[in-house]
């Protein structure tokens, strides 16, 4: 499936991702950069921070309750935010758009 990532400053990263892995995952295979992911995809640092676009808000779904809390560490969390290894790379997400942040916080 083909995941789009859009830096703050506009700049567009098409990647083209495995079945199965985290957003994450996919995008610091092919080194978009913008995700730091410190933890390594644990869901305890929120440096994999990124915006989902609104057309794919209801495919990749909300957040869980622990996944919503280290949001509240992340920089300028909004209604859309997601931490991008907390999403599965599926078939029902190719296409799909994600922005990044300014600053990871
Ligand atoms: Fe740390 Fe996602 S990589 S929360």
């Amino acid at each position: 499936p083909k995941i789009t990532f859009i830096e703050n400053n506009g700049t567009e990263h098409v990647v083209d991702a495995e079945t199965g892995v985290s957003v994450m995952e996919a995008a610091v295979k092919n080194m978009v950069p913008g995700i730091d992911a410190d933890c390594g995809g644990a869901c305890a640092c929120a440096t994999c921070h990124v915006y989902v676009d609104e057309a794919w808000a209801e495919k990749t779904g909300k957040a869980e309750s622990m996944e919503e809390s280290m949001l509240d560490f992340a920089y300028e969390p909004k209604a859309n935010s997601r931490l991008s290894c907390q999403i599965t790379v599926s078939d029902a997400l190719d296409g799909l758009v994600v922005r990044l942040p300014e600053f990871q916080g």
